[in-house]
């Protein structure tokens, strides 16, 4: 009797363990291999689509690669590609370059391609990456209120794909009250060669360059009169751009909705506490005072320092 229950028990728990390894490994393998599927879709239409252009491995090298201006690019190249979140790939490959601001001869595919296909596609193209694709953000940051620039300057080529730093361009913010925007001969700087040919929003630095005029850009960030901001003192107390101005790498179009809001004052009057919106002054004071609670820094809190 005793031997028996012993077996059943041994029994129920061998059946236990199966189950347990099942629903932790079994799921994983399924997951895996369904990836895998999707990498051996992808790869074959790639071969089908892509490969002409873009070459078998995806080196920019195909059949047709050297009748552009601008080489197509080399999607194996992880040092530029990895920064680059899915949704930037499907909006480049569904609805062509321009998209992006990148040149109209790459094409779209979204009278060829069902969004699961381009999803296995861009599946396939993470694992020609070298250095390997690791993951990373996969969304791009769409802002409120962004506004229509006079030309498509996309950061997430510039920061999250080339990664020039940032203080590249807006190179005041270490030494003086503004961060600044880049002067046109920053630009023509890199675009001398760069896009010229084939790719008309690039060629618009070219206009404005030849006419002597600067490039009419519009501005998102800007506290009142008023206020006093000085950069200097944030970026040497090791504040990241980011923290005030959001994630500008992941961003096609840089917006934000800032002020003072009559809805947020409103609510904060019946007693709610929404977050602080952005460059309002209780935004800048509550981070001072944080700060200054955490960290050994000295934000001012007297109306002088931001008032004169
Ligand atoms: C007719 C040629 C052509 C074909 C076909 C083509 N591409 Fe492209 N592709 C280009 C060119 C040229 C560029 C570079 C555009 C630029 O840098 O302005 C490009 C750029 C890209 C980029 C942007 C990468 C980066 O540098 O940011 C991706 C992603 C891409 N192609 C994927 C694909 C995929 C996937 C396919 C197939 C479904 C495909 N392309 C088919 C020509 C092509
Ligand atoms: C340090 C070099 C560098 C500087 C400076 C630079 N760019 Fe670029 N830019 C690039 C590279 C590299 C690309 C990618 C080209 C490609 O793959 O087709 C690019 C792409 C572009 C594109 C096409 C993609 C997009 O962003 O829409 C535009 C437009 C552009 N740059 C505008 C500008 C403007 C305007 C400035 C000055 C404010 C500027 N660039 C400064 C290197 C630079
Ligand atoms: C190649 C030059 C270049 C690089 C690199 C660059 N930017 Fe910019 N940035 C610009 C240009 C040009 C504009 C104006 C057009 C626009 O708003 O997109 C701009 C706009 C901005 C704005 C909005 C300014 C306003 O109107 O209030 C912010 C904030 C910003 N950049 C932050 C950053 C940060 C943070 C980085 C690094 C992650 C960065 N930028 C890298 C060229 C650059
Ligand atoms: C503590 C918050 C904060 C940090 C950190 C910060 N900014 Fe700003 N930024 C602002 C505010 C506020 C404005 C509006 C300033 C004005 O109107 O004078 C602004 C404006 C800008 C502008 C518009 C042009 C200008 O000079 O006014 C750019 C470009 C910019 N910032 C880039 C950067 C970059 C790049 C970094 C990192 C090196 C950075 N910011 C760090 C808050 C910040
Ligand atoms: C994300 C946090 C943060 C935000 C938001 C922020 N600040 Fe600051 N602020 C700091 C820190 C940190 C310091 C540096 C303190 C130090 O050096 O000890 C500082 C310092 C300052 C100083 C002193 C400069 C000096 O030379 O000593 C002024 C003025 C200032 N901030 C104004 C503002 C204004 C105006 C805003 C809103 C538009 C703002 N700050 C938003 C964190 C912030
Ligand atoms: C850390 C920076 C900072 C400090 C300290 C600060 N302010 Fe401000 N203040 C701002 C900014 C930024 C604005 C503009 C945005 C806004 O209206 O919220 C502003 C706006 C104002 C306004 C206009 C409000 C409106 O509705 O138009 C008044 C009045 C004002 N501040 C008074 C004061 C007084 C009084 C003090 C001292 C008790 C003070 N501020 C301390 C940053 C500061």
């Amino acid at each position: 009797m005793k031997w028996r229950s012993w077996a059943a028990g041994g029994v129920a728990l061998a059946v236990a363990f199966l189950a347990a390894w099942l629903t932790v490994f079994g799921s994983r393998a399924l997951a895996a291999s369904h990836t895998e599927r999707d990498v051996q879709a992808g790869r074959a239409l790639f071969a089908t689509h892509c490969a002409a252009c873009h070459g078998e491995g995806g080196r920019g090298d195909g059949a047709s690669a050297a009748s552009f201006a601008t080489r197509p690019s080399d999607l194996a190249d992880g040092r530029l590609m990895n920064g680059l979140p899915d949704e930037f790939l499907v909006s480049v490959i569904t609805h062509g370059g321009p998209a992006q601001g990148l040149a109209p001869t790459m094409p779209p595919f979204d009278r060829t391609l069902s969004a699961d296909q381009i999803r296995r596609v861009v599946a396939f193209v993470r694992t020609l990456a070298r250095p390997d694709y690791r993951g990373g953000p996969t969304t791009l940051a769409r802002p409120p209120r962004a506004p229509r620039q006079p030309i498509f300057f996309n950061h997430v080529i510039h920061s999250g794909s080339f990664q020039i730093p940032c203080q590249y361009c807006h190179a005041d913010a270490r030494r003086s009250e503004y961060a600044g925007l880049p002067s046109i001969e920053r630009c023509v700087g890199c675009h001398k060669i760069i896009g010229v040919a084939d790719n008309p929003e690039i060629g618009k630095i070219h206009d404005y360059a030849r006419r002597g005029a600067p490039i009419p850009w519009m501005r998102v960030f800007k506290v009142p009169e008023f206020t006093y901001f000085p950069h200097k003192a944030h970026v040497r107390a090791d504040v990241a751009c980011q923290t005030c101005h959001g994630p500008i790498e992941r961003m096609p179009v840089v917006g934000a909705d800032t002020g003072p809001g009559l809805a947020h004052d409103l609510a904060r009057l019946v007693g709610l506490h929404p977050p602080q919106r952005l460059l309002t002054m209780g935004w800048c004071v509550d981070c001072h005072r944080r700060e200054n609670a955490t960290r050994d820094t000295h934000a001012p809190l007297d109306c002088i320092a931001c008032h004169h």
